[in-house]
């Protein structure tokens, strides 16, 4: 059973932060006409494409009266902005930049952040990020003037810095080692630690993937295997052939008493446990045998 909610039920906003989680963290550096520097963060904020290449972040109108916040104000003045990634080691310093502190004040000094020149945009970088982005914004969309209400930042990242000890020698990064953070429901972060990492074979890269609706139907049936273990077995091009099960059967076959993997659900196990370890062809045979 699933319960529903809508936009004017009081739940509503805080499951959305929920749901749509977790969000990266765009930590803004901007400045107004006179040249002050904002320092804000904003988890409204993704990547939407790539040639050009373009963010969008939303400060959102207050929801006390719906004012528009200092980043917006700076983006209408100076179209600029720095977009710096906040990992685990400044995680504290950008929550502290969130205070609404008056116009004019310079988060990174109430941050103890370093502001170090950009190349190309007026907005200074953030030194301690580990990966820093000069902008040009393109165009703000505002959504309406209610409280709450989205606008719209869309801001073409014209350079991208990275601190070099993140880069290897291909200029690659590692999630492994650059330690992000990014922001979910209520007041909880996560951390991008190497145990929450792991890799999922792209079906894009493969000419045809056969498809869940492919598979076996003992197979698509089975108790033992997940919608994670169908869409491994989904994504393959090929299933083997007759002739490649049976060879398999004859070499398990010297090796082991083969009878006593007669019963399909003893199969099915087997096959889960491959799948688990990322060995969806050892799966397939499994799957396949007839005994
Ligand atoms: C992790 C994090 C994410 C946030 N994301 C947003 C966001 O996406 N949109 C928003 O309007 N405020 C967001 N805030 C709150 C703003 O950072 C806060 O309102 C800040 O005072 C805005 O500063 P400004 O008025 O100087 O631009 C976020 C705060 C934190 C700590």
């Amino acid at each position: 059973m699933t319960k529903s909610f809508d936009p004017n039920s009081e739940s509503f906003n805080r499951l959305l932060k929920h749901a749509i989680s977790p969000r990266p963290i765009c930590f803004a550096s901007t400045i107004d006409n006179d040249g002050n520097v904002n320092l804000s963060p904003f988890s409204f904020f993704n990547l939407m494409g790539q040639t050009p290449p373009i963010c969008v972040f939303s400060p959102v109108n207050k929801m006390r009266d719906g004012s528009k916040k200092h980043t917006l104000d700076n983006v209408l003045e100076h179209p600029e902005c720095v977009i710096n990634i906040v990992n685990y080691d400044i995680v504290q310093q950008q929550s502290l930049a969130s205070v609404e502190f008056k116009k004019g004040v310079n988060e990174f000094e109430k941050a103890g952040l370093t502001p170090i020149p950009s190349e190309i945009v007026k907005p200074p970088r953030v030194k301690e990020s580990p990966i820093q982005m000069e902008c040009k914004v393109r165009n703000v969309v505002s959504i309406s003037d209610e409280p709450g209400a989205a606008n719209l930042v869309i801001a073409e990242i014209l350079r991208i810095h990275v601190e070099e000890n993140f880069l290897d020698e291909q200029n690659h990064v590692s999630p492994y080692t650059l330690d992000l953070v990014a922001r979910l429901g209520d007041d909880y972060y996560c951390r991008i630690i190497p145990e929450s990492i792991f890799e999922v074979a792209r079906p894009a890269t493969k000419a045809f993937g056969i498809g869940i609706d492919s598979l076996p139907n003992d197979v698509k049936l089975s108790k033992f295997l997940t919608g994670n273990h169908l869409g491994q077995l989904g994504t393959q091009e090929k299933i083997p052939t007759k002739e490649m099960v049976d060879n398999f059967i004859v070499q398990l076959k010297e090796r082991v008493e083969i009878e006593k993997f007669k019963p399909i659900e003893i199969r099915h196990q087997i096959a889960a446990k491959l799948l688990d370890q990322g060995d969806v062809n050892g799966a397939w045979f499994w799957l396949l045998m007839e005994l």
